[in-house]
């Protein structure tokens, strides 16, 4: 579809010209006829799944009923509330030893809101346009690799009588955006999900604007901080020491100083931003209201301050917490302090939160094996600034690689015009028909049990 463009681009040049100034977005018609493929991500799309009254048995009414065209695909839909409100669909396809380690495809049903008036097209409408674009929320994040997923095994058993060693499992789970608590936490921690004996989880990754596909190997995992200074209080014409607002503004010194720090790795190109702790102030709380303001001559007795960290799982928790309450919130300054942390940076075992990305995990191997002999080429593996479902299934010691092939894309993931081209779409089915072949059919290590 994309290679008739340039005629037609001809053709229209200098109408394009003339909207192109005030809707840069809406140059291109929309194609009317898909072929099947294409049509049915956009049928996928169209559910509503997004935050906070997701579709989830119209998304899995459409995938269950997909999942009809291909043949030994099983389905179970799972509940892990009480209102069962949350269904996960589970796909299997047995393969022919089911006594070795199964692999797990995750993605996630629901998606973040969309302001459609931000938007060239109606956000839930999956248009279409000429220049082979798929505008919707979720096309990069992350319907794509769920029906990638699904089409790659079908692709295979209809084109190549596919028939796995391993079983292959696929999940569809719900709330990853608002956390995972009652999707992906509950189910990896589920009797059902035991039983399946995952030893390796393909999860969602995030396009890449250049020519090698991105892959994850772990997430940061937030803290939240709140630091309270207590003081003396007193007029505001009067210099005293040790004030609750001066106690605060010592620490907020301290810790910029660790800010910078961090940063000017970032900055050195030492490190990717996602490879330092991020520290970033995110409230201020102080002084005494007064009608019009703040009461401006007095010297409040109480201060607090908030503050978001990331922690990548290379970094020492306890090294940092020891740094946070003795030097950035020091009781003997009449400080204390609230450390909330989102998620553990270590596993069960106590071994940081991350897969192994080099010949020591040999489904890695195998893995970025199959990308490259499908004609793609994977970048240097990444920590996600953010975090997603995967930190359940690592929690478990399951080596775990977010992976979504989405290569020469501008990365939208939450944006307004999230878009996916058809070509990239079709190509990243291709490279996870290699994944999944590889992965279902080496035989190497079924006691390989993560790092
Ligand atoms: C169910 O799938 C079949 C093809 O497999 C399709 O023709 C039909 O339209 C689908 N129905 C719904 C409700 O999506
Ligand atoms: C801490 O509080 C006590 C009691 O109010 C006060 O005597 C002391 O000077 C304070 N110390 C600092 C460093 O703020
Ligand atoms: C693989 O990477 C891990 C983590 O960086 C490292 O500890 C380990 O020694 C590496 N193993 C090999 C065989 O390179
Ligand atoms: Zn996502």
């Amino acid at each position: 579809m994309s290679e008739q463009h340039p005629s037609r681009h001809h053709r229209l040049l200098p109408f394009l010209l003339l909207i192109s100034l005030s809707s840069a977005a809406q140059n291109h018609h929309q194609i009317q006829n898909p072929p099947p493929t294409i049509a049915r991500f956009q049928q996928y799309l169209r559910i509503s799944t997004a935050h906070p009254d997701p579709d989830y048995v119209s998304a899995i009414n459409f995938l269950t009923n997909f999942s009809h065209s291909i043949p030994f695909l099983q389905s179970q839909n799972l509940y892990f509330t009480p209102e069962r409100n949350k269904p996960l669909l589970l796909f299997t396809l047995p393969g022919s030893d089911p006594s070795l380690p199964s692999i797990l495809l995750n993605s996630h049903l629901d998606s973040v809101p969309a302001e459609p008036s931000k938007w060239a097209h109606p956000p839930f409408s999956a248009h279409y346009s000429s220049d082979g674009k798929i505008f919707a929320r979720g096309a990069q994040d992350d319907k794509c690799i769920g029906l990638q997923y699904l089409e790659a095994i079908k692709g295979l058993i209809e084109e190549k009588s596919f028939s796995p060693l391993r079983n292959i499992h696929i999940s569809f789970v719900p709330d990853e955006e608002i956390g995972g608590f009652d999707g992906m936490a509950k189910f990896a921690t589920s009797d059902e999900f035991k039983k399946l004996n995952v030893g390796f989880v393909l999860d969602e990754g995030q396009a890449s604007p250049g020519d090698e596909y991105r892959v994850f190997y772990a997430d940061r995992q937030p803290w939240h901080i709140v630091i309270k200074a207590v003081g003396m209080p007193g007029h505001g014409s009067r210099m005293f020491d040790n004030g609750a607002m001066e106690n605060l503004m010592k620490s907020i010194e301290v810790i910029t100083k660790f800010r910078d720090a961090e940063f000017d790795k970032v900055k050195a190109g030492l490190a990717a931003n996602s490879e330092v702790i991020s520290m970033n102030p995110v409230f201020l709380k102080a002084g005494i209201p007064s009608p019009t303001g703040f009461v401006m001559n007095m010297q409040p007795s109480e201060a607090e301050a908030g503050f978001d960290l990331r922690l990548p799982p290379t970094a020492d928790p306890d090294a940092m917490r020891r740094r946070i309450t003795e030097e950035w919130a020091p009781s003997w300054r009449n400080m204390t302090v609230e450390i909330t942390a989102k998620g553990s940076l270590r596993d069960y075992r106590g071994r940081p939160l991350l897969t192994f990305t080099n010949d020591s995990n040999p489904w890695w191997s195998v893995f970025k094996q199959a990308v490259t002999s499908a004609g793609g080429k994977l970048g240097k593996p990444e920590i996600l600034s953010s975090t997603t479902d995967a930190r359940f299934m690592r929690q478990l010691g399951i080596p775990t690689i977010g992976f979504s092939p989405m290569k020469n894309t501008p990365i939208l993931l939450h944006d307004h015009n999230e878009f996916l081209k058809d070509s990239v779409y079709l190509e990243g089915i291709k490279v996870y028909e290699s994944v999944i072949k590889s992965l279902s059919s080496f035989t190497e290590p079924s006691s390989y049990h993560a790092q």
